[in-house]
């Protein structure tokens, strides 16, 4: 945890946003995998993690702005659950290290809920992302499950967004050392990586650093050959020689930020002809995007900066026909690269992606719905203390291909004969994460290899992370 005035401060401001009523947070809960008593690793509700800073199931907690109190509920356990699950600090002394003095047994909860709701006073919640808090504020709310979502305070979702939107100092220090152990990560899959082993060999490795680095990973691992394919989470295959290996993974620190980082590099020690050819352009639209970092800046131009090199770059090498820019308003870029440049992160690897995207990257604006465009999460202008990822990337996606090709779409911007002849080609992707700054960018953590040379060299080295060698 961070120190308790950190939090006390974090609450101040959001209570010097919001004018009146109850501030209803709802912590997660053990979430079972196949018998109540075999959980998934446990995980708290970032938005609890960043106010409370308490870090275990069965918790809520609630500030009254009228008559300025800040609770905590919870159980302590019972010498049962002492017997399975050891001694723990009691509620009362977890509660004093984020500075709250107030605490009650859950059952509280649901009378003081009541009693404010019968005296007339507004209940504000944020949108459950879990079924087990669905039915919670159903219960404590009486409003129908289906209804929650669309009851959320808007007024609250949007006072935490521009909170936690701007990282402080302390977040900066933590959100870089998650980058830092995620360079270790994908350092040690490069280098393990050549043909005979398996994607599944090395997703335990990586996996393996996250862990042994006293935390997690920050969302499931992607370790696959076949990287067009934006979330692959199969495991199954064997490297062959000539394929590309796209790892997309990250480390999340004990305190829960998060650390996201794509790699590309090829099963033999050195790309192909064509695998250069296609990298080299991914690589271009990477660098261009980085440049353009900075305070007052719409990520949405910059987006389409990256996207403007993507389009030239296949239209150098004859896969795309036609003026660049009015391919690029026009979206015919996307059937190579369909996703966005990069998103927010922090207490979650697309942070606040449960309070919406729209409010988290574009300000409250609508996005767009252009194939494309519309898997864009980030277009706000930039603010210094934002953190987010550059992750520009050229997918050949054999469906895609096939669909576009069958309607004629964009035939005045791409030559299908030409992508018939790379469906089988994979997909590329480099990411990187940045802090902006009062007038540009810093990267996060230790510089990854992106380049050509970088990426072979790093391929060939021996081994570094055993101490002994080193
Ligand atoms: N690293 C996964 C993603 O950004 O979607
Ligand atoms: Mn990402």
């Amino acid at each position: 945890m961070f120190d308790a005035h950190i939090y006390k401060e974090r609450r101040y401001k959001l209570k010097r946003r919001m004018q009146s009523g109850l501030l209803l947070f709802l912590g997660n809960d053990e979430s079972p995998m196949n018998y109540p008593d075999n959980t998934y690793h446990f995980r708290q509700d970032s938005t609890f993690l960043y106010y409370f800073g308490l870090n275990f199931p069965g918790l809520a907690a609630v500030i009254d702005l009228d008559e300025d109190r800040e609770i905590v509920f919870g159980n302590d356990l019972t010498v049962d659950e002492i017997v399975w699950m050891g001694t723990q600090p009691t509620l009362k002394e977890r509660a004093s290290r984020s500075a709250i003095t107030e605490t009650y047994p859950l059952v509280e909860l649901r009378s003081m809920i009541e009693k404010a709701t019968a005296r007339g006073r507004s209940i504000l919640f944020l949108p459950p992302y879990r079924h087990q808090n669905v039915l919670r504020l159903h219960w404590l709310l009486d409003i129908a499950p289906g209804d929650i979502a669309s009851e959320a305070s808007i007024d609250f979702i949007r006072a935490v967004v521009d909170q936690r939107n701007v990282k402080g100092p302390e977040e900066i220090v933590e959100i870089e050392s998650a980058v830092n152990i995620t360079v270790d990560m994908h350092m040690a899959a490069m280098r393990m990586i050549k043909p005979g082993i398996t994607e599944a060999q090395v997703a335990a490795s990586v996996t393996e650093v996250a862990l042994a680095a006293g935390g997690n990973v920050s969302f499931p691992v992607i370790a696959t050959i076949n990287g067009q394919t934006l979330h692959n989470h199969f495991h199954g295959n064997t490297l062959k020689p000539g394929d590309l290996f796209l790892l997309d993974a990250g480390a999340e620190t004990p305190m829960g930020y998060a650390g996201d980082m794509s790699s590309t590099v090829p099963v033999n020690n050195s790309f192909t002809e064509r695998q250069k050819e296609i990298y080299t352009i991914a690589y271009s639209a990477h660098t261009e995007a980085v440049k353009l970092l900075k305070p007052g800046r719409k990520f949405r131009e910059i987006h389409l900066a990256a996207c403007r090199v993507i389009a030239q770059g296949m239209k150098d090498l004859g896969f795309m026909t036609g003026d660049v820019d009015e391919a690029v308003s026009a979206g015919a870029h996307a059937l190579f690269f369909p996703c966005g440049l990069g998103h927010m992160m922090g207490l979650d690897v697309h942070d606040m992606e449960d309070l919406g995207e729209v409010y988290v990257g574009y300000d409250g604006q609508p996005k767009s719905t252009q194939f494309g465009l519309k898997s864009l999460r980030l277009a706000r202008e930039l603010e210094p203390g934002f953190v987010l990822t550059i992750e520009p990337g050229i997918y050949f996606i054999p469906e895609l291909i096939d669909l576009w090709k069958r309607e004629k779409r964009f035939t005045q911007f791409i030559n299908y004969d030409k992508v018939e002849t790379y469906k089988n080609f994979g997909g590329i992707r480099n990411e990187e994460d940045f802090v902006i700054t009062a007038d540009g960018y810093r990267l996060l953590g230790k510089p990854l290899p992106k380049s050509i040379q970088e990426v072979e060299a790093a391929k060939t080295r021996p081994l570094l992370h055993h101490p002994e060698e080193e």
